[in-house]
């Protein structure tokens, strides 16, 4: 069962193992990494199909890149079209040098938008550098506003159940703003600044929790066994702001994609 989601409504889907669903939320168990990964991209690439100016809010890391990997190719053999999407990312870190290789902007545009059609001028990354990173925020989340707010976010997930960088104890009411990492979240970013948490900056620019629960749809994956403990409390657990995760069982269209280790 999926927390407090009646058992009554699991639907089993084809081509996968098992799909737990209530109302609001479905939890969807994949076998392996690579059919997680299709089967979100399938999710998103239908978000486009029906309506293509479609607004996103995108994460990186590791998790998405097959994701990624799916919808380039999806793209180039079935022309999925991106010319209408308006793309919002949900975090970066502040202080990187421009054009730096561990920024989320360079990994955007280094795994995804210079492989697709999407508009330069419709992709949204906050700024890193920003002279007012508060300001940088503020004008971030009416920026999301202007758009006509997000119709879909993709989210990954933190060992300790962050969304976006919004670590343990933030607030569910809380907006794109500043913020400081976690030890934890810097210990394993550090794989992307070769190994070295000194490199990996304290503090990032995050949607807000409430910026993602204002998202129409949101799918959020993971894989991996060293992501199952948040699994478990994001689904199964008591929703606090200690599990930051653990908001989306309130969500009204919220579909987990797991891989079995992580489930
Ligand atoms: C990054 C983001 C984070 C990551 C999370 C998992 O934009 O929003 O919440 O999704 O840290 O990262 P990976 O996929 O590298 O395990």
């Amino acid at each position: 069962t999926a927390g407090n989601l009646p058992e009554s409504s699991c639907k089993p889907l084809s081509g996968l193992k098992d799909a737990i669903g209530g109302d609001n939320v479905k939890v969807i168990v994949a076998d392996d990494y690579e059919i997680m990964s299709r089967e979100a991209a399938k999710i998103v690439a239908a978000e486009i199909r029906k309506k293509p100016d479609s607004v996103f809010a995108l994460p990186t890391g590791g998790t998405p890149l097959g994701l990624y990997a799916g919808l380039i190719r999806m793209h180039k053999e079935e022309g999925l079209d991106f010319s209408r999407v308006s793309t919002f990312n949900l975090d970066e870190y502040i202080g990187l040098p421009d054009g730096h290789e561990s920024s989320y902007s360079f990994y955007m545009y280094d795994r995804f938008f210079n492989h697709v059609n999407v508009s330069r001028d419709k992709i949204h990354i906050p700024r890193g550098l920003a002279k007012d990173p508060e300001e940088e925020a503020a004008t971030y989340e009416w920026a999301i506003k202007r758009a006509g707010g997000i119709d879909f976010a993709v989210l990954g997930i933190g060992r300790n159940g962050h969304i976006g960088f919004n670590e343990p104890k933030t607030e569910f009411g809380s907006l794109t703003r500043p913020i400081y990492l976690a030890k934890r979240t810097i210990e394993a970013n550090a794989r992307f600044f070769d190994g070295d948490p000194d490199s990996v900056p304290r503090q990032a620019i995050s949607m807000g929790i409430r910026t993602i629960m204002n998202a129409r749809k949101v799918i959020l994956l993971a894989s991996g066994p060293e992501k199952s403990r948040a699994i478990n409390q994001t689904i199964h657990g008591p929703v606090t702001e200690m599990v930051p995760s653990s908001v989306l069982q309130l969500h009204p269209d919220c579909t987990f994609f797991l891989g079995r280790d992580a489930a």
